[in-house]
């Protein structure tokens, strides 16, 4: 039996555990909800190898506790959560999972911008609280037109691509605004550089599509809210705290905007009481963009193959330090 330990903080699917079980003794958190961070800290105090994902805060308190940590692998592509350069300062290659989930993600994200458009989950809502005592009506329930509508995406990654290949399904014209231009893409997929303003002021439907830093958090806010058309639509699969939420509540209760549609908040998750939660012309999703069977299957898999490289000493099929590679001579 290998002596090395393993933490893992949320059940996964077993075949991805089947995967470890050879190079480390495994511990599972059992419950539904997270480790508290102390008790997180007391669990990664003895090992080699944690498997986290976006709930679990790696940072420098945590990776003191943790003198033996070898490896860490998040079941995300995001890693807001941890200490990057942290645990790069230690030498522990930090995995995530690249390349197995942004075409589910994006399906979600198109759902919640079909929904937020045309008012699925409002009607929904009006429907089963027994309120439709009106038959057809030309003027009720009237939505914003997704095709041939102008989509921005902010952020143009494996999952912002992906949302420009559903747009073109509807004709729609795709403007993209990111730190760095993609000529390629452009050119492969008709996609038209925006700068930020433009993008902003133009688009119809405005999807974010950014990591969570210091610079990107409010990256939406009231000013850029404000310079949007009144009939746009914004739909947020990032992190919650790339949009500011008071601004964005002001913005959907008087009208700046006509919509939105969010499967990401801050807090995560939100509280019952959030004023957001008052709003008609939003729809929430509870983080699940990646959640079909067979993505959150190839994440599981993929964060378990990152970590048994880890532990191997090894390089992970996705690292998002490949820096420490250096200083361990791999
Ligand atoms: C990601 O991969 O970052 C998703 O948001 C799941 O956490």
């Amino acid at each position: 039996m290998s002596s090395l330990r393993v933490f893992v903080t949320r059940k996964i699917f077993p075949e991805a555990l089947d995967l470890l079980t050879p190079h480390a003794q495994l511990e599972v958190w059992p419950e539904e909800q997270p480790p508290s961070p102390q008790v997180f800290k007391e669990k990664a105090a003895g090992a080699h190898g944690l498997l986290t994902n976006v709930m679990d805060r790696v940072d420098q308190r945590l990776l003191d506790a943790a003198p033996e940590l070898k490896a860490v692998s998040q079941i995300s592509v995001g890693l807001d959560n941890v200490d990057l350069a942290e645990a790069t300062r230690r030498g522990i290659p930090v995995g995530n999972t690249q390349g197995v989930l942004a075409k589910a993600t994006a399906d979600l994200g198109f759902g919640l911008l079909l929904d937020a458009a045309r008012r699925i989950s409002q009607g929904d809502r009006f429907v089963r609280a027994g309120n439709w005592q009106m038959a057809y009506h030309p003027m009720h329930w009237l939505g914003a037109e997704v095709n041939g509508a102008t989509l921005g995406i902010i952020g143009l990654g494996q999952i912002g691509l992906e949302m420009a290949k559903r747009a073109m399904g509807f004709d729609m014209k795709v403007i993209y605004h990111s730190r760095t231009r993609k000529p390629d893409l452009e050119t492969r997929y008709g996609l038209e550089f925006a700068e930020k303003d433009t993008l902003l002021s133009s688009a119809d439907f405005i999807s974010l599509h950014l990591p969570l830093t210091p610079e990107t958090r409010h990256y939406i806010g009231e000013v850029e809210l404000r310079s949007m058309k009144t009939t746009a639509v914004l739909i947020n699969l990032a992190r919650g705290a790339v949009v500011d939420p008071n601004a964005l509540y002001t913005a959907l209760n008087e009208g700046w905007i006509q919509a939105a549609g969010l499967d990401v908040t801050d807090p995560e998750p939100i509280p019952a009481d959030d004023p957001l939660l008052t709003l008609d012309n939003l729809v929430i999703s509870p983080h699940i963009g990646s959640a079909s069977v067979d993505s959150r299957r190839a994440t599981c898999m993929l964060a378990a193959r990152n970590l048994v490289a880890g532990l191997r000493g090894e390089r992970m099929e996705h690292c998002a330090n490949p820096e420490v590679y250096q200083a361990l001579g791999i």
